[in-house]
């Protein structure tokens, strides 16, 4: 059991507005009195993910998943129920208040906090040095060289570590963090076969690198010169997370949902270029390969992607690379050539922002890219490159998920180099692996012949009028279990004011019952132009009846064993008589 006062959660839960809650983890597009987006909890390519913002829930009709949005963030951050209203507690600025944790449980809710606490305070102090300090001078001539005024050094929160072995660790000290934190991060090394710990990053401009909530997760540092590594980067961590973290993703957020789109690109000053120009749904891999961690989070935000790699040799093979994924996951990508020689940053900053939308226009999609590279790097005017080319192609084309799409690019290959069809195909089967399995479809929503019961539960929910009168008619009259649970919660709410329907459907044990009512309540405009009243007496007649239909098979079974001289007999023969004149009124 969660120790937040009840009170706490439910204010959490009616201060965070859902919409705005979910709408940092994904695009919703508004359809009718509710949000619709990609389901962030399954694979799909046709949005069966539902908000609805009055009601404060969301449910997906393709996996079921459903709740408010405490339960939201509960999913999506990974976190306990407590820890998620506490999340979001900080968010909208609701004290909650602590209670005494177990020491084991203090250990861990704080270890992580701490963690980025200590990202913070680095972040914080380095860029104080670039800001006004005498050591950053070296790094404000820098940026300055590069064309980065002091705005963008704000938003990509750019520091700069000063030359020398403990400025940070001293600073960190003098804040009482312990050293081993430090170094978790990566920002601390321990000395080897002595005591203490050095800064891990030295006379180096820094990046600082944030998760998708804009906290500071770990740095990248560039070197001012040509001495190598260029970059050193934070490692892993327990706050910083490689094959999930995308650079830039905090900023490009909403440019992304705006746009429906995402562009890629490799490094840190590619994105700061791009985003500077207005190409606002930018972000950044930052040297590692991009991994099915990165799609699905681009998937939340966007629903196709623009690759831009340098136009080097290293650089094209990193976009075959990626190439599989994207056909794996059916997700549409095109791949933007920067003239050879340039990476976007260089590109823009000597051509112009304007220059860039035409590259962006000539984009091609990925597979095509792909082959057509290929073709002109083999050579296929002759048989042994023909061979090559299709032995390479082949394989990779079974990787598309949609058959129509593979279907014509089989064709143009074919084409290409002079095969046909039948033995493309036969290459491609004996070449590879064997076609990804058909990924499962997403489920349509379910039909509406919801249960009597359950269709009176929506009109009440949508209908004051209904609350009347089924308070009126007897709650216990009409409903059964699990539903009479819900309608007397109901009753008693609307009594007293609002009716807080996440709460009830939170209180609710099972959670196929809850699944159900999430997903009975999140889409109700089928409802919308219906006359209640007459609803309401529809639903009304139609439990009774059913009511009625079970009293009466009760009897008629007790009848069979009763005794047709007792007074029970006669006793229950009159009630079945009661039963008939009631049942004939209703008809
Ligand atoms: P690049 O070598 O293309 O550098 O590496 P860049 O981003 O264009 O940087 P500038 O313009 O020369 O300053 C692309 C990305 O790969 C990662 C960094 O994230 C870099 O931005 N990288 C590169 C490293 O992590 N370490 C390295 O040593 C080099
Ligand atoms: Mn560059």
């Amino acid at each position: 059991m969660s120790m937040i006062p009840d009170e706490k959660v439910r204010e959490v839960r009616e201060r965070a507005p859902i919409l705005e809650v979910i709408s940092e983890y994904m695009s919703l597009r508004k359809s009718g009195a509710n949000y619709q987006g990609l389901c962030p909890f399954h694979g799909e390519k046709s949005p069966s993910f539902n908000v609805n913002p009055a009601r404060g829930i969301f449910h997906c009709f393709g996996c079921g998943a459903g709740g408010n949005v405490v339960t939201f963030v509960m999913r999506m951050e990974g976190m306990a129920f407590p820890q998620a209203v506490k999340f979001l507690a900080k968010r909208v600025g609701v004290e909650i208040p602590e209670r005494p944790l177990s020491r084991d449980e203090k250990r861990r809710a704080d270890e992580q906090d701490q963690l980025y606490e200590v990202n913070q305070m680095a972040a914080e102090f380095y860029r104080r040095v670039l800001e006004a300090d005498e050591a950053g001078a070296g790094g404000r001539s820098y940026l300055e060289r590069r064309g980065v005024g002091p705005e963008t050094a704000a938003v990509y929160r750019l520091g700069f570590a000063p030359d020398g072995w403990d400025h940070l660790a001293r600073h960190l000290q003098r804040k009482g963090v312990p050293p081993e934190q430090a170094e978790k991060l990566g920002l601390l090394r321990k000395k080897e076969g002595k005591d203490g710990y050095y800064d891990t990053f030295r006379n180096r401009l820094l990046f600082t690198i944030s998760d998708l909530h804009g906290r500071a997760i770990g740095f990248g540092g560039r070197v001012m010169d040509d001495s190598l590594p260029k970059y050193i980067n934070s490692p892993e961590s327990p706050v910083y997370r490689k094959s999930e973290v995308l650079f830039g993703l905090d900023l490009a957020k909403k440019g992304m949902r705006e746009k429906g789109s995402a562009i890629i690109v490799e490094g840190y000053f590619d994105h700061l270029a791009l985003f500077s120009a207005g190409y606002t749904n930018v972000v950044a891999t930052c040297g590692t390969a991009l991994t099915p961690g990165h799609l699905k989070v681009l998937r939340r935000y966007a629903e196709r992607v623009y690759m831009l790699f340098d136009g080097d040799e290293a650089g094209r093979k990193a976009t075959v690379r990626s190439m599989e994924l994207f056909l794996e996951e059916g997700f549409p990508a095109r791949v933007v050539e920067v003239p050879a020689g340039d990476d976007p940053d260089t590109f823009i900053r000597r051509e112009g922002a304007a220059a860039f939308a035409p590259l962006l226009q000539a984009s091609l999609p990925i597979f095509e890219f792909f082959y057509r590279g290929l073709a002109k790097s083999l050579d296929i005017r002759g048989v042994e490159g023909k061979v090559a080319f299709v032995n390479e192609v082949a394989p990779r084309l079974l990787k598309i998920a949609d058959p129509v799409e593979r279907t014509l690019y089989e064709k143009e290959i074919c084409r290409t180099v002079g095969i046909d069809q039948g033995m493309l195909r036969r290459k491609s089967g004996a070449a590879a692996a064997p076609a990804p399995a058909a990924r499962p479809q997403t489920r349509p929503p379910e039909s509406k012949n919801a249960g009597t019961e359950e269709v009176l539960l929506t009109l009440m929910v949508k209908f004051p009028d209904v609350v009347e009168r089924v308070r009126q008619h007897g709650a216990d009259k009409l409903f059964d279990l699990c539903y009479l649970k819900v309608a007397e919660a109901i009753l008693e709410q609307s009594a007293q004011g609002e009716v807080d329907l996440p709460l009830i459907l939170e209180q609710l044990e099972s959670p196929e019952e809850r699944g159900r009512l999430h997903s009975l309540f999140v889409e109700d405009a089928h409802l919308e132009d219906m006359n209640a009243v007459k609803a309401f007496e529809q639903c009304r007649q139609a439990l009774e009846r059913r009511a009625l239909k079970g009293g009466g098979k009760a009897l008629a079974r007790e009848l069979a064993t009763v005794d047709p001289d007792s007074a029970r007999y006669a006793e229950i023969l009159a009630e079945l008589e009661g039963l008939r004149n009631k049942k004939s009124k209703l008809l």
